[in-house]
């Protein structure tokens, strides 16, 4: 088919790339003339695996990048709608973006049929107003539908997950959309993608095909709504349990294993730390709470997963205080900016919001990312300064700190590490590494929801109140990062 993408973002970009390994004939849009001119460069604007191989192999007649919108709707018979939904002052979508390319789209035209799909996160109702406004703008009302797909991916993993989905979901509300969507997703659904020799590896545990479930616009709307919503209260509950096995010297891990053994429960997402981030939870939370209380309900639910959220990190920052005493003057080697491993992406990372803090109290940060140092420097104070791997940042350092789920920062070379740094002491905001291993290895090695370990024992006076060792063990293997 041939398919237009409009907006070349994490989810355009990415969206673009795997339908054209489908098969499909895609133009990728974006008004941003500095990315198109980067795409058609060669270049890939963002940290993604396996997206530079898939743009280059597709690169040509079935991936082609351009500024046109109004042509590239022309010549299309289904159009994702791919751009940012940020939030607004009061906490609702800001839908502006997605309302000027409907505008733009019905003065396109095109003289055929198409289906209009929102890849975007939108709230419940967009569907009926892209209609709204692209009637008003002159599309005629039989030559168009408009239909809601909703993105699952997950930066880091994003072309894995588009093509691996747990679930693709249409939410249309005529049978010949849901048709055209059918599809764009064949290759998928029948299961031919999958038996190609050159596919992106398969995952393990995923279930092929992927099922497919066919709603409303309505309900496939909410359907990811929610979805955000219940996998940030995942994170929210799991932390507040955390907080719980700090208070008393259980160990969040092991409790992690018996409640996540539980099949209505199960053990993702389960992962205790500095909370989410990112560009997504953050505000599609908030606008959910909006669609709740613009249709009478209120949601206060969400309200609580939000503050264990922030207090998540207010709580990091106290461990950091408990660990070095005072803070100001004091160096720090901060390991991760990016909201997550695997991205290069920092909107609403609660690294960066920790880095700000920890600068408030006057500490002298170095940073290290394998990703996100670029974007980092663009809006972090002149005064942070970045090293070139995780080890000299770790030169000279007070205390280091880990605050990003990298592959690579669970597999650090600890005698290298504990010889670069002033004294050796870890603050491990994603519980990367096991406590007695760090304790064998004479770190201070604080973490979250489990026992603080004592590698080099304080002495009386400045000991920490209350103290639950783990007997120490030699060796032992790191865990993979979560
Ligand atoms: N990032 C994720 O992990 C993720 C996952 C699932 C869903 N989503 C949702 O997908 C949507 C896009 O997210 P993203 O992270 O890709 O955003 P992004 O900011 O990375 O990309 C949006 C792109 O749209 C472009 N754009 C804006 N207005 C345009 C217009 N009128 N014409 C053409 N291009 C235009 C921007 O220039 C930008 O390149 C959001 O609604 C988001 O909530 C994101």
């Amino acid at each position: 088919m041939h398919i237009a993408v409009v907006g070349s973002g994490y989810v355009g970009l990415v969206a673009a790339a795997c339908l054209a390994d489908l098969g499909h004939q895609v133009i990728c849009v974006d008004n941003d003339e500095n990315r198109i001119a980067c795409l058609l460069r060669g270049e890939v604007p963002m940290h993604e695996k396996f997206l530079p191989e898939l743009i280059e192999r597709n690169r040509g007649p079935r991936l082609q990048f351009s500024t046109d919108l109004a042509q590239a709707a022309r010549r299309s018979s289904a159009i994702f709608i791919a751009v940012g939904t940020p939030p607004a002052e009061d906490g609702e979508a800001d839908l502006s973006f997605v309302e000027s390319v409907s505008c733009d789209l019905a003065r396109a035209g095109g003289g055929s049929y198409k289906v209009i799909v929102e890849k975007s996160t939108v709230p419940v109702y967009t569907s009926d107003w892209v209609r709204r406004v692209m009637l008003l703008n002159g599309a005629a009302p039989d030559y168009f539908d408009v239909a809601s797909n909703p993105e699952f991916l997950r930066e880091g993993t994003a072309v894995t997950d588009f093509l691996y989905p747990d679930r693709i979901v249409i939410g249309a509300d005529s049978s010949r959309a849901a048709a055209a969507l059918r599809e764009i997703y064949r290759p998928m659904l029948d299961g031919s993608y999958y038996r190609r020799e050159n596919k992106v590896p398969e995952p393990d545990g995923v279930r092929l095909p992927p099922p497919l479930i066919v709603t409303s616009a309505k309900s496939a709307e909410l359907i990811k709504h929610a979805s955000n919503a219940f996998l940030a209260m995942k994170i929210s509950f799991i932390n507040a349990v955390a907080n719980i096995c700090d208070g008393v010297g259980a160990d969040i891990e092991e409790v992690c294993e018996g409640v996540g053994a539980d099949s209505r429960i199960g053990q993702r997402f389960l992962n205790a730390g500095i909370g989410y981030g990112g560009s997504c939870f953050p505000k599609d939370l908030l606008a959910f709470r909006a669609v709740a209380r613009n249709c009478g309900y209120d949601f206060r639910l969400l309200d609580e997963v939000v503050r264990i959220n922030e207090e998540q990190r207010q709580r990091f920052i106290r461990k950091v205080r408990r660990a070095l005493w005072t803070l100001k003057g004091k160096r720090l080697a901060v390991l991760g900016l990016a909201f997550k491993g695997g991205t290069d992406d920092i909107r609403e990372s609660p690294a960066i919001a920790l880095v700000r803090a920890l600068l408030r109290e006057n500490c002298a940060i170095t940073a290290y990312d394998p990703a996100a140092m670029g974007r980092a420097r663009e809006v972090l104070p002149a005064g942070v300064e970045y090293a070139d791997s995780a080890h000299a940042a770790a030169e000279d350092a007070d205390a280091l700190l880990i605050l990003t789920d990298w592959e690579e920062f669970a597999a650090l070379d600890l005698e290298r590490l504990r010889a670069r740094m002033k004294y050796p002491i870890i603050i491990d905001g994603r519980n990367l590494y096991d406590p007695a291993l760090m304790e064998s290895r004479g770190f201070t090695y604080i973490s979250v929801g489990r026992p603080e370990v004592y590698g080099i024992r304080p002495a009386a006076a400045t000991a920490p109140q209350r103290r639950v060792l783990r007997p120490a063990v030699a060796g032992g293997e790191l865990p993979k990062a979560s």
